[in-house]
C-alpha cells in the first residue's frame, strides 16, 4: 500500500489543460503561501502523443512545460525521457498517487481511464481522477477495489471543477440521506443559452464558446446533454448509492432550442436552463437532463455563462445549494490539490 501522508509521489496520466496547470502550480508553489506544506513530487508523466517522462527523484516540471510549449512534446534530450505508455507506467512505476487526467471517452465507456485506475488500485496506490469515466462507468467496482487495497479513490474535480461538492457532502452532510440532486453543470450549454438571450443565434453562441475555449471543436457532447448526463450520474452514483450509466439518463438535447423560444420565455419571466436531476423513486434512482423554464427569482436563474450550481435536497438538512462563478483552469487544477490534502489528512 502506498503512503497517504506527505510526501507523496505522483504519476500524471495526461498533460493537457488540467495537467499543465497543475504542473505550473506545483512548479510555482512558492507563490502560493498556503501551499507551503504541499509536499509532493511528480515521478511519472504520460500523454497520448507527446511522450512520457519518469524520474523517481522528481521530474523537472518547468522543463516539461517548456518542452510542450516549444516543441509540442517531450524531447529525447530530456534526461527524464521514457518509453512508457500509461498502463505500463501505472503497473510498473513506483508512485503513491495516480492522477488521471486523460479525456473522457463515452464511446469507450470510460476506458482507458478505468484500466489506469484499476492498475493503480490493485497495487494499493491511490487514485485521483479528473476524468469522469471511472465514476460514470465503474464507480462501484473501483470503490470496492480501493477499499480492498486500503487505497484512496478521489474525484473532486469531476463535477463543478475544484468546488468542494463531494467534500461538502462527505464531510459536512454526514447522517443525511440525499433525496434529490439537481443543478446546472454544463458550461457550454449555459453559455449558448445566455448568448441567445442576448440576441445571438445558436451557432454564434457555440462559436463564442469555442473562441473562449469553453467548448471543444466538436461540442456535441455538451449540446446533446452527454456531459451533463455523465456529471449527474457521477453525483448519483457517489452520493445516492445509485448504479446508473450515462445511457440511463432521460436526456434532452438543446439543439431544438431557438432564440425565439428563449426570448419568449424571458418575456413571461423565465430563463431556459439545461437542468440535470437525480431523484429517488422507490428503491431506485432516476436521472434526467432537461431544458427547463426557471422563474427569474429562482437561484438557478442567476447562473450566467460558465457558472454552475448544484442543489442537494436532504432529509435532515433540507435544501443546500453550492454555486460557482466563472471557473478557470486554475479552479479545476485546485480540485486535485484538494484531493491531495484529503489523502494527507486521511479523509478519503
Ligand atoms: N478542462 C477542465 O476545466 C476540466 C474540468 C473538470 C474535469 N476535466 C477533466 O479532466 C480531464 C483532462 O482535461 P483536459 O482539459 O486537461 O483535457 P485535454 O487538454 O484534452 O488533455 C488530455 C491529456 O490526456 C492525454 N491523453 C490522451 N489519451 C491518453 C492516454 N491513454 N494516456 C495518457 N494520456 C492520455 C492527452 O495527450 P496528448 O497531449 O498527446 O493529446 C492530453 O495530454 C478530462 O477527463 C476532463 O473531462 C477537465
Amino acid at each position: 500500500m502506498a503512503r497517504s501522508r506527505f510526501p507523496l509521489r505522483l504519476l500524471f496520466v495526461g498533460f493537457g489543460n488540467v495537467g499543465r496547470e497543475l504542473a505550473r502550480i506545483l512548479a510555482e508553489r512558492n507563490a502560493y503561501p498556503a501551499l507551503a506544506d504541499l509536499d509532493v513530487s511528480v515521478v511519472g508523466l504520460t500523454t497520448g502523443s507527446r511522450g512520457a517522462l519518469a524520474n523517481g527523484a522528481g521530474i523537472d516540471l518547468r522543463r516539461a512545460l517548456r518542452e510542450v510549449e516549444e516543441h509540442g512534446r517531450f524531447t529525447p534530450q530530456n534526461p527524464d525521457y521514457a518509453s512508457l505508455d500509461s498502463l505500463k507506467a501505472a503497473e510498473t512505476l513506483d508512485y503513491d498517487v495516480l492522477v488521471e487526467m486523460s479525456p473522457l471517452s463515452i464511446a469507450n465507456r470510460g476506458e482507458p481511464a478505468i484500466l489506469h485506475a484499476r492498475a493503480a488500485l490493485e497495487r494499493g496506490r491511490h487514485v485521483i481522477t479528473c476524468n469522469k469515466g471511472p465514476l460514470a462507468y465503474a464507480f462501484r467496482r473501483l470503490r470496492k477495489l480501493a477499499q480492498e487495497n486500503n487505497a484512496g479513490f478521489l474525484h473532486e474535480t469531476t463535477v463543478m471543477d475544484g468546488s468542494p461538492v463531494f467534500d461538502m457532502a462527505r464531510s459536512c452532510m454526514r447522517g443525511n440521506t440525499i433525496l434529490k440532486i439537481d443543478g446546472i453543470l454544463n458550461s457550454t450549454s449555459n453559455y449558448v443559452l445566455c448568448a441567445m438571450e442576448r440576441g445571438q443565434t445558436f451557432e454564434q453562441g457555440v462559436r463564442g464558446a469555442q473562441e473562449e475555449q469553453i467548448a471543444e471543436a466538436d461540442p456535441s457532447n455538451d449540446l446533446d446533454g452527454w456531459d451533463a448526463s455523465v456529471k449527474i450520474v457521477a453525483l448519483a452514483n457517489v452520493l445516492m448509492g445509485a448504479d446508473l450509466r450515462p445511457e440511463d439518463v432521460d436526456r434532452e438535447s438543446m439543439s431544438a432550442i431557438t432564440p425565439s423560444r428563449v426570448s419568449e420565455a424571458k418575456k413571461r419571466g423565465f430563463r431556459i436552463k439545461m437542468v440535470c436531476s437525480a431523484w429517488r423513486e422507490g428503491d431506485t434512482v432516476k436521472a434526467s437532463v432537461r431544458a427547463t423554464e426557471v422563474p427569474l427569482d429562482h437561484p438557478f436563474a442567476l447562473v450566467d455563462a460558465t457558472g454552475s450550481i448544484v442543489r442537494f435536497e436532504t432529509d435532515l438538512l433540507g435544501k443546500i445549494l453550492m454555486t460557482e462563478e466563472n471557473p478557470t483552469i486554475t479552479t479545476t487544477a485546485y480540485g486535485v490539490i484538494a484531493d491531495l490534502y484529503a489523502l494527507d489528512s486521511g479523509s478519503r
